[in-house]
């Protein structure tokens, strides 16, 4: 939520500003701005709408030129997206980015007013500004008015800000949310991610959290919340390959589709020893861990728990033990009651969705054992979890998830295999067979779907104006059934509904008339029958059947309107080769809509906010 950008060095600061940005725009793009100490003091240029158009007004009204700034690309939550509210925010001394929710901004606002103070947005931001403002005005010291202001404060948030008599330097603390410091061969960098930086970085911090930062073009000194000074550490930065562009595609989302076989074969090889079996000491995981386990809870937001839903069907089948899955932002209403030794299972692409942390704290607190599959290294969700498990997926910057998904349920398959193993639930040979398919056959039946993308314009244009659909299935491919909708719904935003094939009748079936699409998938062969008599169902109610089904499937024309045949695989894992019919289905249809594929309305990728 919400992308935090700075710079101080000998660089021209707007540009370096503008690109961090637009790395970061898949945290919100409702709004921009950037405030640079210029000769003529510090100024500050914001506009509603995306990074480029605030780089058109740069251009129109004249660049900022100075060597240190801030940025910030924003996602509303106090306050509509608008010019007024986009951030940074100035008080009298300083100019502000933030990150975050200040939930007591109503209370302290209240006491700003009293002090003369006169709001010109709607944010909780503002509040910050004036307060650390308020501070900062007693004593002029930068790092005490921090420190003042952060025992004010209820909430979690990140801020980078510039006082006017330090014009050369930035400050900044995080609280919940993430922050980086990067140093580069020509200054210092702030940031919400790493990757924003990869063009300039050589080393990396991740800020801790209440941690304070003072960076200048030549250093970077860090304080706790008592003022004492400590020394930062950085870690040489290497992108592993990874690259924050689009390396040619169209979109980042069509990028990292295709990434998907190969982020498989990564997320599975590594965990997988000479004997194909799994192995998970590479994550210094001990072999005994998985033999104590009696039940596994699952917790995670979006498509990370809809990973979790396959994850429970091939762990319950497999390995035999119970799992549930929750919803974080629920967890700590309806906590899943505990049945022996309970792992908790925290699945997070980016490792800071707050209802995810906040769920993972819960269970800890509950004495839990807990373990993170998490593609953001070093993260908040990673650092905090007894132990990790990287998806090693490489950036992820489409706002909707494509191999983000397709790893976490990697992860989970071998986690399952693994347990099996240990529990000798299944035989050493189904367990070398399983992992064999997942780390060969699967990544490449994605490919040949992913191969066949010209067959989903058909799909495509017959859906592109229609107002409701729904995705049905049986078994596992009730399990990919929440993920394909998501994904259709979430960038084409055509309304989406997933339901168990057999279910539609209890009710659902009423909005089924002359033209309304149906996408049957079956995967499964064993339980198409059954799912056929939905199909029937609602062919007969004059909807208009897309059969996404297994190759080995005869004579599909009798049943639905369109066919798209999928590749033959294991049913546990066939939900990683559905949902990439639907992710191109989604792509598409998108594209035909006139949409922009990366950045739907309203989402951004990272969810720091309850
Ligand atoms: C956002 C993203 C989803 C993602 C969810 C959880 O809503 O748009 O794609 O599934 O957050 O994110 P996480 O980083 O925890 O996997």
């Amino acid at each position: 939520m919400c992308g935090i950008i700075g710079y101080t060095g000998s660089e021209n600061a707007e540009e370096i500003l503008i690109n961090g940005l637009h790395s970061l725009e898949y945290r919100g793009y409702d709004s921009a701005g950037v405030s640079v100490s210029t000769p003529d003091g510090i100024k500050t240029v914001k506009c509603e709408g995306r990074v480029s158009l605030l780089e058109e007004k740069l251009s129109l009204f004249g660049n900022l030129l100075g060597n240190c700034g801030i940025g910030h690309t924003r996602w509303a939550t106090h306050g509509e997206p608008s010019e007024r509210n986009a951030h940074p925010h100035n008080s009298e001394s300083l100019t502000l980015v933030h990150n975050g929710i200040i939930e007591n901004n109503g209370e302290l606002k209240a006491s700003l007013i009293e002090l003369g103070y006169i709001f010109k947005s709607d944010t909780d931001t503002e509040c910050l500004a004036h307060l650390l403002d308020s501070f900062y005005r007693k004593d002029n010291d930068p790092v005490s008015a921090i420190i003042k202001t952060v025992s004010c404060l209820k909430g979690s948030f990140a801020f980078g800000v510039i006082f006017k008599d330090h014009p050369d330097n930035i400050y900044a603390l995080r609280k919940d949310n993430p922050l980086i410091v990067a140093e580069g061969e020509k200054g210092y960098f702030l940031a919400s991610d790493v990757p924003a930086l990869s063009a300039y970085a050589k080393k990396v911090c991740r800020v801790g959290e209440n941690e304070i930062v003072c960076l200048s073009s030549d250093s970077c000194r860090f304080y706790d919340l008592q003022g004492k000074e400590f020394g930062g550490i950085f870690e040489d930065y290497d992108s592993n390959g990874f690259s924050a562009s689009k390396d040619g595609y169209d979109y980042f989302m069509l990028k990292e589709m295709y990434e998907q076989p190969e982020a498989i074969r990564r997320a599975v090889g590594h965990r997988l020893n000479i004997n194909g079996l799994p192995d998970f000491r590479v994550d210094n995981i001990p072999d005994s861990f998985f033999e104590n386990i009696d039940s596994v809870s699952i917790v995670g937001c979006g498509s990370a728990s809809h990973a979790g839903l396959v994850g429970k069907s091939i762990m319950e089948k497999i390995a035999k033990v119970p799992v549930s899955v929750n919803i974080a932002s629920e967890y700590r209403y309806e906590p899943p009651v505990s049945y022996g030794n309970t792992l908790t299972v925290c699945i997070s692409q980016s490792g800071e969705t707050a209802d995810t942390l906040a769920a993972l704290r819960c269970s800890k607190a509950n004495g839990s054992v807990t373990l993170g599959i998490v593609n953001v290294v070093g993260s908040t969700i990673a650092s905090e979890c007894d132990y990790v498990i990287y998806t090693n997926a490489g950036p992820e910057i489409a706002v909707a998830t494509t191999k983000g998904y397709m790893t976490q349920v990697a992860v989970l398959a071998v986690i399952a295999a693994k347990i099996s193993l240990n529990k000798n639930t299944v035989s050493e040979t189904y367990v070398k067979e399983f992992c064999h398919e997942l780390l060969y056959k699967i990544p490449n039946a994605v490919n040949s779907v992913l191969s066949r993308m010209d067959e989903m314009d058909l799909i495509s244009e017959r859906i592109k104006d229609c107002e409701y659909l729904f995705f049905i299935g049986r078994g596992s491919d009730n399990c990919a059934a929440p993920e394909c909708s998501l994904k259709l719904k979430e960038i084409s935003y055509i309304h989406s509904e997933a339901y168990a094939a057999g279910e539609l009748k209890h009710g659902t079936l009423s909005l089924i008339s002359d033209g309304v699409p149906v996408f049957a998938l079956a995967a499964d062969m064993k339980l198409f029958e059954k799912t056929a008599s939905n199909i029937r169902e609602v062919k007969s109610r004059g909807g208009y059947v897309v059969l996404a089904c297994n190759e080995k499937i005869e004579n599909t024309e009798a049943y639905a309107d369109a066919v798209f045949m999928l590749p033959d695989v294991d049913p546990l894992l066939s939900p990683m080769v559905t949902v990439t019919f639907a992710q191109c289905v989604a792509y598409k249809t998108t594209l035909l809509r006139g949409y922009d594929v990366d950045h739907p309305r309203n989402l951004a990728k990272s969810v720091t906010v309850e």
